[in-house]
């Protein structure tokens, strides 16, 4: 079964073919903003005007290798909604016009079962963390709960928050990470763990306060310190209660070296596997959503063009897990 996926929640539009076995073809039309983070409209002015170039590429791609598009997968949320709607319209008008089922996938959910696909993981506690999303989840009686999550904004805004205020270029993950790795020493910050949530945005604060009095480095350092710790303390506590022999880490964040020891030691220390992806099936990808449009179809789920509203705020555990 071959599988056409669109992804376009925030930043990244990207669309593939992918089949029971591999990806066969991706590609993908980022948006970068000119200065400060994603406005929504312009990312979804982006995506319009890039949209159908894009998905004549993957159609023309699939034609040279003589493939039969057997479905088409769009990413229903969570996330911008005028993003959400430029790439739902696309793939209403796709699955019309190929005639096959159209599927609408949940965002985080197509983000662990790539995971999955790609590293071998079976029934791992997922460590989820991006731009837009903080969630430790874990399947639980045929749906992703979200176990751990947090009360304010995500990991990943928070480093591009700091990086921002400290005059760094967006996205400020991977900059914060190199800077970190000069440091000399560490200073303490806030560390909010309330039960199994986490909050950032007071550290945001504390770190761009440091930053004044010490090193870039050193604060770069202690911040994602303090915040992986929170992280990593969560993830350890939800494998723990919901009775998980695994872990994973996904999402953009994931791209962190220094995250992924963290979580790779904590379990060693538990005796549990950890699963860390490649780092282009991390962030965003179009394949993450045509791979789980495949598995849904395959397991009788589809949407009906009445029911493909966008859900900008669609919680994984809206979702029955029918495939695991
Ligand atoms: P989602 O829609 O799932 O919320 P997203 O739109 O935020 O995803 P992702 O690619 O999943 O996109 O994540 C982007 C985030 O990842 C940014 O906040 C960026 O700073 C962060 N990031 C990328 N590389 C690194 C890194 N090496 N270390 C820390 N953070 C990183
Ligand atoms: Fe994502």
């Amino acid at each position: 079964m071959y599988v056409l996926g669109i992804e376009g929640t925030a930043w990244n539009l990207s669309a593939a073919i992918v089949n029971e076995d591999d990806v066969i073809i991706e590609r993908a039309a980022t948006y970068t903003p000119a200065r400060g983070g994603i406005h929504p409209r312009e990312a979804a002015q982006h995506h319009s005007e890039h949209i159908g170039p894009l998905l004549r590429e993957v159609i023309q791609g699939a034609r040279d290798l003589g493939i039969k598009i057997d479905g088409v997968a769009f990413s229903q949320g969570p996330g911008l909604g005028p993003c959400l709607r430029t790439v739902a319209t696309a793939a209403r008008v796709l699955a019309l016009k190929l005639n096959v089922p159209l599927v609408g996938v949940n965002h985080c959910i197509a983000h662990i079962e790539i995971g999955k696909w790609k590293t071998g993981a079976r029934d791992p506690a997922v460590l989820y963390v991006s731009g837009g999303n903080s969630q430790v989840l874990a399947l639980r009686r045929g749906r992703y709960r979200i176990f751990g999550e947090t009360l304010d904004i995500s990991v990943g805004n928070m480093l591009d928050k700091f990086a921002r205020s400290v005059g760094l270029p967006h996205p400020g993950g991977p900059r914060i990470e190199e800077l970190a790795r000069n440091a000399k020493e560490y200073i303490p910050l806030p560390y909010t763990v309330k039960g199994m949530d986490f909050s950032f945005s007071g550290l945001a604060t504390a770190a761009a306060e440091a930053a004044r009095r010490y090193d870039l480095e050193d604060v770069c350092y202690s911040l994602q310190e303090t915040a992986f710790a929170m992280l990593v303390e969560v993830t350890e506590r939800a494998m723990a209660h919901a009775e998980k022999k695994e872990a994973m880490l996904v999402g953009g964040v994931g791209a962190n070296r220094r995250l992924g020891e963290m979580l790779r030691l904590m379990c060693e220390e538990r005796g549990a596997r950890f699963y860390l992806p490649e780092r282009r099936f991390m962030g965003d990808n179009g394949s993450m959503i045509a791979y789980t449009g495949l598995v849904m179809l395959k397991s009788g789920v589809s949407t009906p063009i009445e029911s493909s509203g966008v859900r900008p705020n669609y919680r994984t555990d809206e979702v029955e897990v029918r495939w695991a």
